[in-house]
């Protein structure tokens, strides 16, 4: 598979990272992926016989951008500029979350789906803006759109729902999708940590968005919910229609008197008949979806099968390029069977 990435901070770094040694194993499915081109910020590094993964790792380390490149840098250029460019099957597009209009991720989607290159993304803002529409971009292309880190980074929240639960009737989704809302929350309610001093904490992990006031506003948590609700609930439902409150008003003194209560205050996004919503609630401590930290938590209400719940991490750079490598091997799966 030749692949292009677009975007080169934590989760395109680890991708690399992972790919470095030539191959890598999805649960026992070897892929090796050849990747052709790397963009960033600040142009890009092309070789469409293929780059070396740790170069392009040490370039970018050393001098800041992949473009430095002594031979096969190429300055200046855009994402949309070298996917008009280069030939290849696969772009991996990592760039960060614009929930204003989606961009430069939903532009570098449409143009990849146009030129019949499969699509993986861990950039919620395209998803959360126009996920039917791509859907349909890339069936009329004959291609695939994966996107199974943009919720839970390598916990499989997506594949729970849609592929995992398959013959039943999803019902409703609660759960928690924020990590960096869960650890504010968990600070103030464990250690009595104002909201600002625990965001610092959160920022320092690296989970927080470059803008955390997506994480604060609740915005992140309503990307995600959206996604599943079109992927996992195959409603037709875009960002507007979701209802949202952050945590900005959340104070000790309602974090302490929910512990007194046994109860802990958590960032829920819920899909319950057709509502969609995101907002501070009571959550039971005794209930499974009542974690902690940075963790993400999401319980399907399923009929027949009842409520299942999954726990796991929810963000990181090497946790959500594991997705990526995931969605590449579906995607070699599900072409071998094409062509078969
Ligand atoms: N800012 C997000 C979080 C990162 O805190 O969960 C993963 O989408």
């Amino acid at each position: 598979l030749r692949v292009v990435v677009i975007g080169f901070g934590s989760v395109g770094q680890a991708f690399l990272r992972m790919i470095s040694e030539g191959g890598v194993s999805s649960s026992g499915l070897w892929i090796h992926p050849r990747v052709v081109a790397v963009a960033d910020s600040g142009g890009a590094v092309v070789d469409e016989k293929g780059l070396n993964p740790r170069e392009v790792l040490e370039v970018k380390r050393r001098e800041g951008s992949v473009a430095a490149d002594p031979v096969h840098g190429r300055p200046g250029l855009t994402g949309l500029e070298l996917l008009r460019d280069v030939e290849a099957e696969v772009l991996v597009e990592v760039t960060p979350t614009n929930i204003r209009d989606g961009e430069p991720g939903l532009s570098h989607v449409r143009e990849a789906l146009r030129r019949r290159f499969h699509v993986v993304t861990t950039n919620k803002g395209p998803l959360a803006l126009a996920l039917p529409a791509l859907m349909e971009l890339a069936e009329y292309n004959g291609v695939q759109l994966r996107f199974s880190g943009t919720v839970g980074g390598g916990t499989p929240i997506l594949d729970l729902g849609r592929e995992g639960l398959f013959g039943n009737r999803i019902e409703g989704v609660r759960g928690i999708l924020n990590g960096t809302t869960n650890y504010i929350l968990t600070r103030m309610a464990e250690a009595g940590l104002p909201l600002d001093e625990a965001l610092r904490e959160a920022q320092a992990l690296g989970y927080a968005e470059a803008d955390p006031s997506y994480d604060l506003e609740g915005l992140d948590s309503a990307c995600k919910l959206v996604i599943i609700a079109n992927w996992v609930m195959r409603m037709e439902s875009s960002l507007g229609d979701v209802k949202v409150e952050g945590i900005s008003d959340v104070t000790l003194d309602q974090v302490r008197r929910a512990e007194a209560e046994g109860m802990r205050v958590k960032l829920v996004a819920s899909a319950v008949e057709g509502r969609l919503e995101v907002k501070p609630e009571l959550v039971s401590r005794r209930d499974p979806m009542c974690v902690d930290g940075t963790l993400n938590a999401v319980t399907y209400r399923a009929e027949p099968a009842g409520e299942v719940t999954v726990i796991g991490r929810g963000a990181g750079g090497s946790e959500t390029a594991s997705a990526i490598i995931r969605d590449l091997a579906k995607i070699r799966m599900e072409a071998a069977k094409l062509i078969a």
